[in-house]
């Protein structure tokens, strides 16, 4: 990968002398979906997949981003410290600017000039959180360029600031944490209030986890989710006039029910709902998994997907089909959707050797049904980020 991402800073700034290569990867998560700003539990792993960057300094102030990834991609050029504006055209490079506007509101002003070409093997729009990607690998790499200290966990939540504040997005700290706080082999399951986490060795024997991406983007993706956090956070309000809780998360399934009709509105009563379940879910699922019960973690995933479906209303009629068809394979032992949701992927644990089958079955109805073409990955838990 070195020597292609060296390629293509060449093609594009014409050497690629004292050219240094970075990688930070995407994430998919097992369970505990729209927990993350709701005060709950995430179970996520990084990939192996994500974005590479290949980065040199300048003799000037002037930041030159490229991305392999987009057709027809032409240099965006910035000064340094100029990054007020959200640029419309060339969408992709807010989340780079995104991040140099960051560090300067941190106080980590970057004032020499860099040349940086992005490529990623994440599919874009697959839910499987390429942006998390770019900003967790630009914080990290401009770290080692410019010479500045910065845990990786404040890293995480430098790149969930500029998503929140520079890309209008008001997305929680899970994309960001599992891309910078990703290990080899393991998940990770967080609380997103303490930021305590711990490691899970992701283990399955004869079993494995397999992406399959519904091929539909999740363009509405940012507007829906918006929404979708005003609607907890207002369900929240109701229920603080009689309870003393800091989010929903603090709720056990009991306490919610007992309380729900707090909530007069059916729609934030659902939403509420979701959350309170799901981060319970995401628990005992995680406590499942550590006891290698893995038939309970696949049950609780299908759990999820249908309360996603029917109360958070996350999903989109493709992953349901996705799902449904799943279900009715032998050797499928949990599947979901993961991620924001609206389009993306869904996420499956599988008995290996029905994992062809499975595919097949899956691939060929869900074309029937829907017209689209599913592509499928194989999920191998990787690491944060680092310098190739
Ligand atoms: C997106 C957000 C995350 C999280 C998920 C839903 O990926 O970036 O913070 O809220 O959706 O679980």
């Amino acid at each position: 990968m070195k020597a292609y991402m060296k390629n293509i800073f060449e093609k594009v700034y014409g050497d690629s002398e004292g050219v240094r290569v970075f990688f930070a990867p995407g994430r998919v998560n097992l369970i505990g979906e729209h927990t993350d700003y709701n005060g709950g539990h995430v179970f996520p792993c990084a990939l192996t997949l994500g974005t590479y960057a290949a980065i040199r300094k300048r003799n000037d102030n002037l930041i030159h981003l490229y991305s392999e990834n987009i057709p027809n991609c032409l240099v965006v050029e910035r000064e340094c410290g100029d990054y007020k504006i959200y640029n419309k055209s060339g969408a992709w490079s807010n989340y780079p600017y995104g991040i140099f506007w960051s560090l300067k509101e941190k106080g980590i002003d970057v004032k020499n000039g860099y040349d940086i070409v992005y490529y990623g093997d994440i599919p874009a729009g697959a839910g499987l959180s390429s942006s998390a990607s770019i900003e967790v690998l630009t914080v990290y790499m401009l770290s080692v360029m410019e010479g500045f200290e910065m845990s990786l966990t404040d890293m995480a939540i430098l790149g969930q600031y500029s998503e929140n504040n520079y890309n209008k997005m008001n997305c929680g700290i899970m994309d960001q944490f599992t891309s910078a706080m990703g290990k080899d082999g393991h998940a990770v399951f967080l609380d997103t209030v303490t930021l305590e986490y711990e490691y899970a060795p992701l283990e399955l024997k004869d079993k494995k986890i397999i992406i399959i991406n519904s091929n539909v983007k999740h363009s509405l993706g940012s507007s829906k989710y918006n929404e979708r956090r005003s609607e907890s956070e207002a369900a929240l309000a109701a229920l603080q006039t009689e309870l003393d809780i800091e989010s929903l998360g603090d709720l056990t399934e009991e306490e919610f029910d007992n309380n729900q009709m707090l909530i007069k509105d059916d729609i934030q009563r659902k939403r509420a709902k979701h959350a309170v379940y799901e981060n319970q879910r995401t628990i005992k699922a995680y406590n499942a998994l550590k006891e290698n019960d893995i038939d309970t973690f696949g049950k609780f995933m299908v759990d999820s997907h249908i309360s996603l479906r029917d109360d958070y209303e996350v999903s989109c009629e493709e992953l349901d089909v996705i799902v449904e068809e799943g279900l009715k394979c032998e050797g499928v032992i949990g599947i979901r959707m993961t991620g924001g949701g609206f389009g993306g992927s869904c996420v499956s644990i599988v008995e290996t050797d029905k994992e062809e089958a499975v595919k097949k079955a899956i691939g060929d109805n869900y074309k029937k049904r829907t017209g689209r073409e599913a592509s499928f990955c194989s999920v191998l838990a990787g690491k944060g980020p680092y310098e190739l």
